[in-house]
């Protein structure tokens, strides 16, 4: 029997309520399908330990972690630790760490969800956001502190290799869904970064001569995502703009309690992660108001990565189908059901259907 090993770190605020949604959800499949067993260790990293230690995870921690064959993590920042900190000693560090450059966020209006968008367009993109360098590399100076000629430097890092393997990753993808491949970047600004950029998917872009492909400037970009989605299907983008535009993608579609992503070391060198791409959400964090369907759909990317994707795609029908038929829904998505509620309902579901 295979048996995939997942390291799990809930963190902060909200991040455990929807973590112990989606083990109670992957445990349940794993039963069902009798063919695997996930075998799950729990971190409790995050602001509280940093609080009782003093660091955000244990000194050997990357180590400990490295034994896994995935991650699957809630949350991390707190009211309370600096989030630079918080951030920066536990989820950035992993994400560098794993090396995973590979950010997969898609951006799909699934049926039954909500969409502020008067007339509901057939929202279906992946976004694959450079999750390694860029403006996250880390890099800067913080000069002549509390003077008056205080200069401030954050540099954002394009490497040659960072920048050709996430782009012709996004080639390869578009390549094999058949599907428009666009580039969002900001040449006529960003005058060194966006413009090597640019070059670069121009580059690769000659070995795919078959992918069709767009560029679009990221302001520009930012208003197609809410006047014209449709025309997005598969996107590449930079660190940053992959940040700003999957929240932005995610209003369209649902919601931040509906929004997964999956932090992808594609050689396999090291564990892969997976997470909802919301954050702590201090302000309703502790009620039993969180939405759990973010985190399952990023339990649901987890089984595709381990080769499982029929349980996969089922388990996305299934959050799917709980939007369109059974409205077991928490109030973000206008319902009245609990965290635990929208899990124990997607349980139901999953061992209710006959495949
Ligand atoms: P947030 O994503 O935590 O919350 C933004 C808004 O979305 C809030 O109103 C919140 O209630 C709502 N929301 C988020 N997740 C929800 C869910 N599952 N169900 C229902 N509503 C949900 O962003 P923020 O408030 O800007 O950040 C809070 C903390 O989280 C900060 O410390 C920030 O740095 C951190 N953060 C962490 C991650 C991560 O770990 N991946 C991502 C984003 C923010
Ligand atoms: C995300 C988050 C993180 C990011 C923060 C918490 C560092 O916003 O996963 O989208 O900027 O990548
Ligand atoms: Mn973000």
């Amino acid at each position: 029997m295979d048996v995939y090993k997942i390291a799990l770190i809930p963190g902060d605020g909200v991040g455990p309520e929807v973590i112990d949604e989606g083990v109670k959800v992957l445990e349940k499949i794993a039963e069902m399908d009798g063919g695997f067993r996930f075998e799950f260790t729990r971190f409790p990293w995050g602001c509280e330990f940093y609080s009782e230690t003093g660091k955000m995870m244990d000194e050997d921690g990357m180590e400990q972690l490295s034994e896994f064959d995935a991650i699957y993590l809630g949350a991390v920042g707190f009211p309370g630790v600096p989030d630079h900190i918080s951030l920066w000693d536990l989820l950035l560090k992993i994400r560098k760490g794993f090396d995973q450059y590979i950010n997969l966020r898609p951006i799909k209006l699934l049926n039954g969800a909500p969409c502020p968008l008067t007339e509901k367009p057939d929202i279906d993109m992946l976004v694959i956001r450079e999750n390694s360098e860029g403006e996250y590399a880390g890099a800067g100076d913080w000069l002549f502190k509390d003077k008056p000629e205080e200069v401030v430097l954050q540099t954002g890092v394009f490497s040659r290799k960072g920048t050709e393997r996430v782009i012709r990753y996004a080639y390869e993808e578009a390549r094999a869904a058949g599907k428009t491949l666009t580039s969002i970047s900001k040449g006529n600004a960003l005058n060194y970064s966006m413009v090597f950029w640019d070059q670069v998917f121009e580059e690769v872009g000659k070995e795919y001569p078959d992918v069709k492909t767009a560029s679009y400037l990221v302001d520009a970009a930012s208003m197609f995502f809410v006047l014209d989605p449709t025309r997005f299907e598969i996107v590449v983008t930079s660190n940053l703009f992959g940040d700003i535009l999957t929240d932005l993608g995610a209003a369209l579609t649902g919601g931040l309690g509906l929004a997964a992503g999956a932090n992808i070391n594609p050689e396999k060198s090291y564990p892969s992660m997976f997470e909802p791409i919301h954050g702590s959400a201090p302000d309703i964090a502790g009620k039993e108001l969180a939405n759990p369907l973010a985190a399952l759909w990023s339990a649901s990317q987890m089984l595709d990565f381990f080769g499982q994707e029929d349980w996969g795609k089922r388990l996305l029908n299934t959050i799917e189908d709980l939007m369109v038929e059974n409205k077991v829904l928490t109030p973000d998505m206008k319902g009245q059901a609990t965290t635990k509620e929208v899990g124990d309902q997607v349980v139901e579901m999953l061992t209710a259907k006959v495949v």
